[in-house]
């Protein structure tokens, strides 16, 4: 699993506005720069008196992700680092069942999410009564639950996973059969990578869902020899046409270890921006779609957080006790 620990440090005596420009000004434009600039020497004054650092999921924006964010990566990264933050405040950039996970393993640690507003299609597609009537219809199937969950359901499920480990956690039960909720994407691309026979849900997550295997047909005739990489919350037909599929943290290995010269991230936009940074000399094609979600956190709304310590993610003690399981079980599974 590859974590990116992102260079800012923890105290920050010095804003170096323009050495900070010159390693984004391929993703930001010149005119923005200035109202950023304004933004980020605010919340890096406030995480050194806060004591706060800011982890940022790799859908984040990159005036985020490259400059502000302490820690960055897919969710199964940021659900292990938050276990090992040195820092009183978390604020979690990203969307709001990251900052419940971030919660749930940091119990004692204030957990800021700049606007509540921020969930996801995968989390609203179940709830808890819906998990406990599959649990009386398939008595004895373990309930495998992706983190893209709220803490209520996980609080009803065995183990959970992320996009990053759920064959690994499928195979660790050691059973035939498992059930895993709510991404039945997820749970077909899976099922096609192990013997276990798995039964889904009718999530889908509603920018993955779009991609098509005509697009990567199309895009395979426009742009010849692109690499196609998909994440695996989209549909198993256009993963099948695809060269890769992985976590977010897996597509960025891949580019990171292969260096496709022409590539294309069947996933949400900021993603390629973020690589692209990173990676300059390859040539990034990019169909991708917005999640609405994960744009709701801004730079201003990060230094609004830090500033007035809201919003703060709490959790019901009986649900985070038993969603807090589901999330251990499944960061012990190596
Ligand atoms: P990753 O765990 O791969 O980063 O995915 C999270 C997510 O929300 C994808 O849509
Ligand atoms: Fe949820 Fe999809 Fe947005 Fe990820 S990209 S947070 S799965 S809606």
């Amino acid at each position: 699993m590859l974590v990116t620990k992102v260079e800012t440090p923890r105290t920050y005596p010095e804003f170096a506005p323009e050495a900070l420009y010159s390693k984004v000004k391929h993703a930001i434009p010149p005119f923005e720069w200035p109202i950023y600039a304004q933004d980020i020497d605010a919340i890096m004054k406030l995480k050194s008196s806060r004591n706060a650092v800011v982890l940022a999921h790799n859908y984040q924006t990159p005036e985020i992700f490259h400059c502000v964010a302490d820690i960055v990566g897919d969710s199964l990264a940021l659900a292990r680092e938050a276990m090992n933050v040195d820092a009183d405040v978390i604020v979690l950039a990203g969307v709001h069942f990251m900052a419940e996970t971030a919660k749930l393993l940091n119990p004692s640690k204030t957990v800021l999410i700049p606007d509540r507003g921020a969930g996801c299609s995968l989390a609203d597609s179940i709830t808890p009564a819906d998990v406990r009537l599959l649990r009386k219809t398939y008595p004895g199937v373990p309930i495998i639950t992706y983190v893209n969950t709220s803490a209520a359901v996980k609080a009803e499920s065995d183990i959970c996973c992320t996009s990053g480990n759920a064959k690994k956690i499928v195979e660790s039960l050691g059973v035939d059969r498992v059930i895993m909720i709510p991404d039945e994407y997820l749970a077909q691309n899976i099922a096609k990578e192990t013997g276990v026979k798995i039964i889904a849900w009718h999530g889908h997550c509603e920018v993955h869902e779009r991609f098509t295997a005509e697009e990567v047909r199309q895009l395979r005739e426009d742009y010849p020899g692109i690499v196609v990489l998909a994440h695996p919350e989209c549909p198993p037909e256009v993963v099948d046409a695809s060269d890769y599929a992985g976590s977010t943290a897996g597509l960025l290995e891949y580019v990171s270890t292969k260096k496709p010269p022409r590539l294309v991230l069947l996933t949400e936009c900021s993603m390629s921006d973020n690589v692209a940074v990173q990676y300059p000399d390859l040539e990034f094609i990019r169909p991708c779609n917005l999640c609405p979600h994960m744009k709701k956190i801004t730079l201003g709304n990060i230094r609004h957080a830090l500033e007035n310590m809201r919003t703060e993610v709490t959790i019901d003690a009986a649900i985070a006790d038993r969603a807090r399981l589901s999330v251990e079980r499944m960061l012990a599974v190596r």
